[in-house]
């Protein structure tokens, strides 16, 4: 298959629409990542996004509206909880994704077979013009192959994805580069799933009291259940191993400088650039920067990918408050939970 490359022009969006209301899919850009499209209630066309990215089926897709009123329109819930509301005034359009009891057009295939749904609004103006060219709410995941960091440019979704899919459409960098926010509206006490760049705090202010799902942060034991499948598996790891350190800004340098030597690596930031030697370092923004991290994380693990000879690559434990918990959930994965506490040592 020839992966078209699109652009924003209105041609191409409506190009881009066609495709996706034929059953067909396309990388879209949104605020968060690249999203791998295809017809939400087209149960075939989903079935190809699981084929593209070799995903595990039993992983649910998240559907993308337009529009709030998409949700009934669409019967993508069974009902709209108030909190929803309260949240969609603040959160939405944005990144934040809504889990919701789910309604009777969503096929099984993009829920997994659970009886509830995910739901998100873009802010990307591309990804809302598409949903529209489209006519139908598309259900998509990260546009990268599964296990892979998420794609921020159309550049990685096509190291992934050319070839495997009808088109991508080229709307530049995400702004956010970590996937939403996914909050659950069906617990007693709404719950962070995943983190993103809608924080705790921010999702409190809104609703009261909020829970943080313990796999955000631990590692599931053997067989246990996920209440999002997504957190279960490594994911967003490089071809190289990523340790991290807990430890002090000093302890970190000295660690990585006495571990250096050819194929180590080091996820760092912009003060630890002059302090490193003999690495190939890579800043993921000023200290404490959380946002900029977010931003070049998922490029910045591609990027090492790109070295060819990196083996390990070290970074730190971020602080796991405000959009440092969402550094911090997608770092832990890419290393497959593997820290060394230096302050234990
Ligand atoms: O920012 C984003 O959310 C991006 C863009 C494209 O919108 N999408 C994205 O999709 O990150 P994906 O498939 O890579 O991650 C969706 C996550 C997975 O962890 C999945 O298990 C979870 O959401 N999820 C989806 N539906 C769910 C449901 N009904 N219940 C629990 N978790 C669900
Ligand atoms: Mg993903």
């Amino acid at each position: 298959m020839q992966t078209l490359h699109l652009t924003h022009n209105e041609n191409d969006i409506q190009t881009a629409g066609k495709i996706l209301s034929e059953g067909g899919l396309v990388a879209i850009p949104t605020e968060t990542v690249y999203g791998l499209a295809a017809n939400a209630l087209d149960g075939a066309a989903v079935a190809k996004i699981f084929a593209a990215k070799g995903r595990p089926m039993d992983n649910p897709l998240i559907v993308h509206i337009a529009d709030f009123s998409d949700m009934e329109r669409f019967s993508l819930v069974r009902e709209i909880p108030e909190a929803a509301y309260r949240l969609a005034a603040t959160f939405w359009p944005g990144p934040l994704t809504i889990i919701m009891k789910k309604g009777s057009a969503v096929p099984d295939a993009v829920s997994a077979g659970l009886d509830t749904v995910a739901i998100r609004f873009p802010a990307h103006p591309l990804a809302q013009a598409v949903i529209r060219a489209a006519g139908v709410p598309l259900a998509a995941p990260s546009a990268n192959l599964s296990g892979s960091p998420s794609p921020t440019s159309a550049k990685h979704v096509l190291h992934d994805m050319d070839g495997k899919i009808d088109a991508v459409l080229d709307g530049g960098l995400c702004a956010v580069g970590l996937e939403s926010t996914v909050i659950t509206l069906v617990t007693e006490v709404p719950r962070v799933l995943r983190p993103g760049g809608v924080t705790p705090e921010m999702l409190s202010e809104a609703l009261g009291e909020v829970e943080i799902d313990d796999a955000v942060i631990h590692q599931l034991p053997e067989g246990a259940k996920a209440a999002s499948p997504g957190m279960k598996y490594k994911h967003y790891a490089p071809k190289a191993n990523v340790i991290l350190l807990k430890c002090g800004d000093g302890d970190f340098i000295d660690y990585v400088n006495r571990s250096a030597g050819r194929g180590v690596a080091a996820l760092c930031c912009d003060e630890d650039l002059p302090l490193l030697h003999n690495v190939k370092a890579i800043s993921l923004g000023r200290r404490g920067d959380y946002g900029a991290q977010a931003h070049n994380l998922f490029d910045s693990l591609r990027r090492i990918d790109g070295y060819g000879d990196v083996v390990t690559v070290f970074s730190r434990l971020p602080s796991p408050d405000g959009v440092g918990l969402a550094v911090y959930n997608r770092l832990i994965r890419a290393a497959g939970f593997e820290v060394i506490d230096l302050e234990q040592s």
